[in-house]
Formats: C-alpha cells, sequence, structure tokens
C-alpha cells in the first residue's frame, strides 16, 4: 500500500493574505488537489490567523470528500474556534508567534495534563488526535500513555541538514520511533520540509501512513500548477514504496 499524501494549503492563502483579498481561493485549490488524488488537506489556523481563516475552514469541512486535518496549538482560544468547525482530525502543534513555520515537535512529557485533557475533550466531539513530535522515543511512549490516536514525526531536521551531511542518523530516529509508534497502535504520520528531492527514504519507512507536504507542493504549483505539482509528488512517494 502507498504511503498517503496530505496536502496542506496554507500558502495558497498566504497569497491571498499578502493583498487581504478573496484570491486565490484555498478552497478551490484543495478542491483542486483532492482531485489530482490527495489523499487528506491540511491546514493550519494559527493564533494570528495570518493565512487560514475560521471560514477557510468551515468550507473545506462542507466541500471535500478527502478528510481534512486542523493543525494548531493546544490552547483554549483556537480550541474555542476548532471545535465546532469539527475537522476529521486535528494536530496539535507548538505555536509561537515570531515563528516563520512550526519550529520542532511538541513536548508530549512536559504538558502530558494538558495534552491529555485536551485530547479528550476533541475525542468527545468525536475529532480524532495527532500530535507532532520530533522522533524520539519517550515522546512517542507518552502520546501513546495520553491516548492520541496518531503522531506526526517532525521531519524538519532530516529536510534541513546541510548539503552533504549524512542523513542515516535522522533516518533511523524516523524509523525507530514510527516502529515504536505503530507497534503501540497509533497511526504514524510524518511531515514538514520534505519535496521532490528528499521525501523518498521518509515514504519508504514502512510504517508511516501520510505524509504531510505544503511549501514544496504549493511552491511547484506556481510553476507548473497545483494538478502536476500533487501528481509529481504521489509519484515520488509510490516510486519510493515501489
Ligand atoms: N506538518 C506540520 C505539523 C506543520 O506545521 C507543517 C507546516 O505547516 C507541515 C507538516 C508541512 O510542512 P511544509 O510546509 O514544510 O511541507
Amino acid at each position: 500500500m502507498t504511503t498517503r499524501l496530505g496536502v496542506n494549503i496554507d500558502h495558497v492563502a498566504t497569497l491571498r493574505q499578502a493583498r487581504s483579498g478573496q484570491e486565490p481561493e484555498p478552497v478551490m485549490a484543495a478542491l483542486l488537489a483532492q482531485s489530482a488524488g490527495a489523499h487528506g488537506i491540511t491546514v493550519h489556523l494559527r493564533a494570528d490567523r495570518r493565512h487560514i481563516q475560521e471560514r477557510d475552514v468551515r468550507l473545506l469541512r462542507e466541500v471535500l470528500s478527502v478528510p481534512l486535518n486542523v493543525e494548531c496549538a493546544a490552547s483554549p482560544d483556537t480550541l474555542e474556534s476548532v471545535v465546532p468547525l469539527k475537522p476529521h482530525w486535528v494536530t496539535l502543534v507548538p505555536e509561537t508567534r515570531e515563528e516563520l513555520t512550526t519550529q520542532g515537535g511538541l513536548d508530549v512529557i512536559f504538558i502530558q495534563g494538558h495534552l491529555r485533557s485536551v485530547i479528550r475533550e476533541l475525542r468527545s466531539s468525536d475529532i480524532r488526535v495527532s500530535l507532532f513530535i520530533d522522533p524520539q522515543l519517550d515522546q512517542v511512549k507518552m502520546a501513546s500513555r495520553i491516548e492520541a490516536d496518531a503522531v506526526e514525526f517532525n521531519t524538519g531536521v532530516y529536510a534541513d541538514l546541510p548539503a552533504g551531511a549524512d542523513p542515516t542518523p535522522e533516518l533511523d530516529r524516523l524509523r525507530e520511533s514510527a516502529r515504536l509508534a505503530a507497534r503501540l497502535g497509533l497511526k504514524v504520520l510524518a511531515g514538514h520540509g520534505l519535496n521532490l528531492r528528499n521525501v523518498g527514504p521518509v515514504a519508504a519507512i514502512p510504517e508511516i501512513f501520510e505524509l504531510n507536504i505544503g511549501h514544496s507542493i504549493v511552491g511547484r504549483a506556481v510553476l507548473v500548477g497545483l494538478d502536476r505539482a500533487v501528481q509529481e509528488m504521489l509519484g515520488a512517494i509510490a516510486e519510493a514504496r515501489a
């Protein structure tokens, strides 16, 4: 079975917000990605609403036939906005206003009590919960203990390795963490910084169920169109699994 591809369309909304207007329409992008073969759509509802807005999440939930995953901080304000929108999945991420993009995974051990109650709240609203974590065994064990449904491994460290650096240690960390997570019954996802050049070795990890990829697909879509950008990524993932 091939690894599923979740397409993150945040940066379609980034472009729209650059003029505070109505174009390009992220909902249209999501539908195009879906018809090009994306298995899921992801958006990040940030506290500062710098790209995706509540209105986008509401419309996406209505029109998509693939699952919608909303990334957000585990903060009361954000959750108050997200829960009524009823996405299929919520991925809890660390978030600071200053960052350009998500920096590192959640420290699940440090905030286990808070996360446990957030997971309960989301699951009681029929929303499944994934935790964005670094590929570390103790974080995986805690994610399982506090009853997350899934973990998404941060591939940012792997993706940001300088040219010529040996990726083996970081890939080994991802492989071992994925193996443990699957053994504990967690669904296993991964993402951050993946592109056509570096996706292969991550997509080849058998326990990984889905990859969440945004920036490189939307960036490529500006040049070759979203349909082709999604299909190229699906092709690269399928090739890695073959
Ligand atoms: N997964 C998570 C948790 C993220 O925060 C992001 C970025 O929004 C991604 C995956 C996708 O990362 P990229 O845009 O670098 O593909």
